[in-house]
């Protein structure tokens, strides 16, 4: 039967994790696949995460099955994370998580259960641009997507009234997917006051919000960028929420996630638990359980967390000091072109504004890899890197500038 199938394309994020890999160029680097590296160029298993292992081992007693809804003790102690602990939707037992095998898989989880909520071939509007994943997240369980206006590139800003005039055209029920915070690709984030008007828009023209947060901790912080994950389930009835600890928990390959549901009532919590039960029975059966045993571990442990928020406090600032450094870099090495949104921007992630055939050429002459859109990711860079991109854009040939 596999004569029917074509050879796919490698997909665009880690189709460029494996064609860096392959390059045997000395001074190669990665502004690919967004995982956080340290000084050292290195992914490091965070040191809170290297003690919850090591009390995770010596009190596990069984490896039995836990169930479809996975770890009990993440769940909970993920939505405290999430929406902080004492939240109205908490209080009112009107939002649960349920784990999910990483941010992929709560994705996953929310588009087949919006699908089975509403009726076929429902839409999810998500802003252009978006993750590059979310587009067969959603359309391998049915759903078709529409852009709503985001990005502004020509100021690195977002298209806040764009955005807000789309929102306000929709039809009751739809479903809006927003970034939590760090928006992937473009790192321009939803101000403070601006979530207020997007939250007042969703809730009068009753629509569905569908935050995908990847990135809790690694924008401005931990509770300044869960704002518009906890304004939705405060002021809205109904809202899905997708999470990941693979960056801010550095648990990448273990898969750690959960969709946070929030529901007018207990009542149409539980059906919403039900059928989320059924469909990861139908998938995947049920979660890995160490990354989530030890996230619940260093949240349930006022010291663990300690040095948790600490480590990450420091990644973000990282983060920020390399914005910096490459806005002044590519500040000097290209007058003529502004870069200074870079430096506003939070997250992982910004656009460069360069077109596919100067990544292209990026790439193939400087052994620099960044996916087509010319979206790198900030925590691959250091002052080496910083240099050498700031002088390969300045040298970029014109007819690719
Ligand atoms: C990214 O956008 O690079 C990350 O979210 C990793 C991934 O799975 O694509």
């Amino acid at each position: 039967m596999f004569e029917t199938l074509d050879t796919l394309t490698p997909e665009s994020i880690l189709g460029l994790l494996a064609a860096f890999r392959a390059d045997p160029a000395p001074g190669k680097i990665d502004l690919g696949v967004g995982v956080y590296r340290n000084e050292q160029g290195i992914t490091p298993v965070m040191k809170a995460v290297r003690l919850a292992e090591q009390a995770v081992y010596a009190d596990q007693d069984s490896k039995s099955y836990l169930g479809p809804m996975g770890n009990d003790a993440f769940n909970t102690s993920i939505c405290n994370l999430v929406l902080g602990a004492g939240h109205a939707a908490l209080a009112a037992a009107r939002a649960r998580a349920f784990q999910s095998p990483g941010g992929c898989g709560a994705l996953r989880l929310g588009a087949e259960l919006i699908r089975k909520a509403g009726s076929a071939g429902t839409v999810v509007h998500v802003s252009d641009p978006t993750w590059a994943n979310h587009v067969p997240l959603l359309t391998g369980a049915g759903i078709r997507i529409a852009s709503y206006p985001y990005y502004d590139a020509a100021t690195g800003e977002v298209r806040f009234q764009a955005m807000m005039d789309y929102i306000d055209a929709l039809s009751p029920g739809a479903v809006v997917l927003l970034h939590g915070s760090c928006h992937n690709p473009t790192g321009a984030d939803l101000s403070p006051a601006q979530w207020q008007l997007l939250v007042d828009v969703l809730a009068r023209r009753q629509l569905v919000p569908f935050v995908d947060f990847a990135y809790q901790g690694l924008g401005v912080g931990v509770e300044a960028d869960a704002l518009g994950a906890r304004l939705v389930a405060e002021k809205l009835p109904e809202a899905l929420i997708a999470l990941s600890c693979s960056k801010n928990f550095g648990l990448y390959r273990e898969r750690v996630g959960a969709l946070i549901v929030v529901s007018q009532d207990a009542a149409q919590l539980e059906a919403a638990m039900s059928h989320l039960r059924a469909i990861s029975r139908g998938i995947y059966s049920m979660p890995p359980d160490h990354g989530a045993a030890v996230v619940a571990r260093i949240l349930g442990d006022a010291s663990l967390a300690e040095v948790w928020r600490n480590e990450l406090s420091q990644m973000q600032a990282r983060m920020r000091t390399l914005r910096v450094d490459l806005t002044r870099a590519l500040r000097q090495a290209c007058p003529d072109r502004d870069f200074s949104a870079i430096e506003r921007q939070h997250g992982m992630f910004s656009l460069l504004n360069l077109s596919p055939a100067a990544v292209d050429h990026l790439r193939e002459t400087h052994h620099i890899y960044m996916p087509q859109n010319g979206r790198i990711n900030v925590a691959g860079l250091d002052p080496n890197a910083i240099a050498v991109l700031s002088a390969a854009i300045a040298a970029l040939p014109s007819a690719l500038r």
